[in-house]
């Protein structure tokens, strides 16, 4: 790139770097939601917006590339792959890859740089995958048992209405639930929520509190990243496939309100009383 093109992409990168401190210092005093908790920090990403859905993903998060070998009764290891996040859309896509007959399946994950989040609000505006064969994740998460998610399986019955919350790992009584909501359609964009709070996490599709899913046991306690993933591994127990099209989650907002271990509640106060402005609304 030329000195000439660089500079004349600066006023643009000036304007972003411009337009997201003033969002911070305009919520400085955070972020209240539909229950009242109050949280001090966000990563709000529209993979809609003119930027690019990409560009938009370079600020605040990173792409997977690992290789995950499978065990149980997979058919197929999980290779994470930089190619099969894409902009699909006018949105961010999270591709799964038609399954070639050998080798891994190329998979698509999204994680948060930050590994500090301990509790928030969590909030994606998607479109699950209609291609049988894979799980759509939405979730924190630190380790195997330090995780709470929503997943949807493409090859469940009522794929399009039916999702899985869970606070892993699955298998204890009482840690996962299996839902379906009459007259949903998630091909469609909808907006799919955990709130991760100290003594349990919620779920709630497009704001419905009222038919919200609570789990209490297993509740995460540990500061975590958020990922968002589209994954096989041919598992007739749950992932089933591998897909033989691909298979796409169309992802055009991530919301993450949430506390850290990096902004203290004293200095998140200070920082709130400096700049003066009233809480935001979520
Ligand atoms: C593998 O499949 C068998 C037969 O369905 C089942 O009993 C077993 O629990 C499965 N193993 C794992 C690790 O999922
Ligand atoms: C997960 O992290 C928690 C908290 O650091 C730790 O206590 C636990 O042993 C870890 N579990 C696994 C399976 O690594
Ligand atoms: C998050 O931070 C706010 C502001 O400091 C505090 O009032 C709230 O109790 C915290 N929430 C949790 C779950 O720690």
């Amino acid at each position: 790139m030329s000195f000439l093109t660089l500079l004349s992409l600066l006023p643009a990168v000036l304007a972003i770097a411009v337009s997201k401190d003033a969002a911070a210092a305009s919520c400085a005093c955070g972020f209240v939601d539909s229950n009242n908790n109050v949280w001090r920090e966000s990563i709000v990403s529209d993979f809609t917006s003119a930027a690019g859905a990409l560009s938009v993903l370079a600020n605040d998060w990173a792409i997977a590339a690992d290789h995950e070998p499978q065990g149980g009764n997979a058919t197929a290891d999980i290779q994470y792959t930089t190619a099969n996040v894409l902009e699909h859309n006018d949105a961010l896509g999270l591709k799964a890859s038609a399954y070639t007959g050998s080798g891994s399946v190329n998979c698509a994950e999204i994680f948060t740089k930050r590994k500090d989040i301990l509790y928030g609000t969590f909030r994606t505006r998607s479109g699950v995958p209609s291609t049988p064969g894979v799980v759509f994740g939405f979730f924190t998460y630190i380790n195997d048992s330090q995780e709470s998610d929503i997943e949807f399986l493409s090859s469940d019955v009522n794929y399009y209405q039916h999702v899985h919350y869970t606070n892993q790992p699955g298998q204890t009584a009482g840690a996962t639930q299996d839902v379906q909501i009459p007259g949903a359609d998630f091909t469609a964009p909808g907006e799919h929520r955990i709130d991760w709070l100290p003594s349990q996490t919620r779920y709630y599709y497009n704001g419905n509190v009222a038919a919200e899913h609570t789990i209490t046991i297993q509740v995460p306690n540990t500061p975590s990243e958020f990922i968002l993933n589209v994954w096989s591994n041919g598992d007739p127990g749950w992932s089933r496939g591998p897909p033989t099209a691909d298979a796409y989650a169309t992802v055009q907002t991530v919301s993450l309100y949430f506390n850290s271990t990096s902004l203290s509640a004293s200095q998140f106060q200070q920082n709130c009383q400096s700049a003066g402005v009233p809480v935001c609304r979520i």
